[in-house]
Order: C-alpha cells, then sequence, then structure tokens
C-alpha cells in the first residue's frame, strides 16, 4: 500500500500517487464540509449531521495513510535545533493546525452523533462547530501551499 502510493503521481511532474490522492481528498472532503454547513445555515439539520460525518472521517482517511508517516519521515527529524527551511516550517504549521482540526472535527462528530440518538438539543456545540469548520479551512489552505511549495 505505502510502496503504491509512493509511486510517481499523476498531477505534477515529481509528486507521488499519495500526495495527489491527498490533495484530492482533502479538497472533496472541504468542499463537502461546506455543503454541510450550508444546510446548517438552511435548517437541514439531519442531512448536515450525515454529510458532516462523512467529510469528517474522509478528511481522516490521508492523514493516517499518508500525512503523518510523510511529516515522520521527512519533516520531523531535526526539527528539535529549528527549523532548517521554510517548507519545514511551512509542513509543521500544516501539520499542527491539520492535528487540532482532526480532534476537534472527531470529537463534534462523535458527540453530536451520540446526542442525535438520544433526541438532545446539539446547540451548545455551535461554537465548537464553527471553530472546526474554521480550523479545517486553514489547514486545508495550509496543506495546499505545501502541495504547491514541494511539487510546483
Ligand atoms: C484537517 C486536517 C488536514 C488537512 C485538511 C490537510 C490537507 C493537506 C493537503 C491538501 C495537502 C497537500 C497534498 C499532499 O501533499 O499530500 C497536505 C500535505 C501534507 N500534510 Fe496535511 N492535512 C491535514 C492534516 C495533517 C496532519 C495531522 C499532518 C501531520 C501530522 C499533515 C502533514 C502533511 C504533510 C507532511 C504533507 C506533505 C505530504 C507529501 O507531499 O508527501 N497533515 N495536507
Amino acid at each position: 500500500m505505502i510502496a503504491y502510493l509512493a509511486g510517481a503521481g499523476f498531477l505534477r511532474p515529481h509528486s507521488s500517487i499519495g500526495a495527489d490522492l491527498s490533495l484530492l481528498t482533502m479538497i472533496a472532503a472541504f468542499v463537502l464540509l461546506t455543503v454541510g454547513v450550508v444546510l446548517a445555515r438552511s435548517k437541514r439539520y439531519g442531512a448536515h449531521r450525515w454529510v458532516q460525518t462523512v467529510a469528517v472521517v474522509l478528511n481522516a482517511v490521508p492523514v493516517v495513510a499518508w500525512m503523518i508517516r510523510s511529516f515522520w519521515l521527512h519533516f520531523r527529524p531535526g526539527l528539535s535545533s529549528g527549523f532548517s527551511n521554510s517548507v519545514q516550517a511551512l509542513a509543521t504549521v500544516h501539520a499542527v493546525a491539520g492535528l487540532i482540526g482532526v480532534a476537534l472535527g472527531m470529537f463534534v462528530m462523535i458527540r453530536a452523533n451520540q446526542l442525535e440518538a438520544r433526541g438532545e438539543n446539539l446547540s451548545r456545540y455551535k461554537t465548537s462547530m464553527r471553530i472546526a469548520y474554521f480550523v479545517y479551512l486553514i489547514a486545508t489552505a495550509l496543506g495546499v501551499w505545501v502541495y504547491i511549495t514541494l511539487y510546483g
């Protein structure tokens, strides 16, 4: 699986399949999250919950399957002595934003599904949902920036 993902990518001359699939999956997940926000604003909460659940899970797949390993191998070495170049700094800020986004997104998604199953009100999670969406926005934008910096 890792050997396949490390193979030559299809979007840029020096990218990998893992990087290209991650890019496309993350953009699709962010589009879904945005559709979910629109559904919530139009008070279609059932559809909103389903769409956000799928988006959060979809988003977590490339993080677990590709990004954490890629960060560990290519960007973490040497971090203890400071940033050796601007890509390492960018990738690290991205990774921190991404970790916060995944943790918050997973928490809100699991909690919302639990409360919904019990028929309880979810309005006290509104602020957390808004913050999670904003963090996903930042992490996705930084991820696209990392991709462009690495592969042009
Ligand atoms: C909300 C969560 C996240 C989003 C939306 C996100 C988004 C992206 C995107 C769109 C890319 C460009 C595609 C690519 O080069 O693979 C990327 C790259 C990358 N991300 Fe993330 N990411 C997230 C979380 C993380 C986390 C938690 C880590 C590490 C702990 C991480 C580390 C990386 C690394 C190292 C790359 C470059 C991978 C490579 O090209 O080999 N990301 N991210």
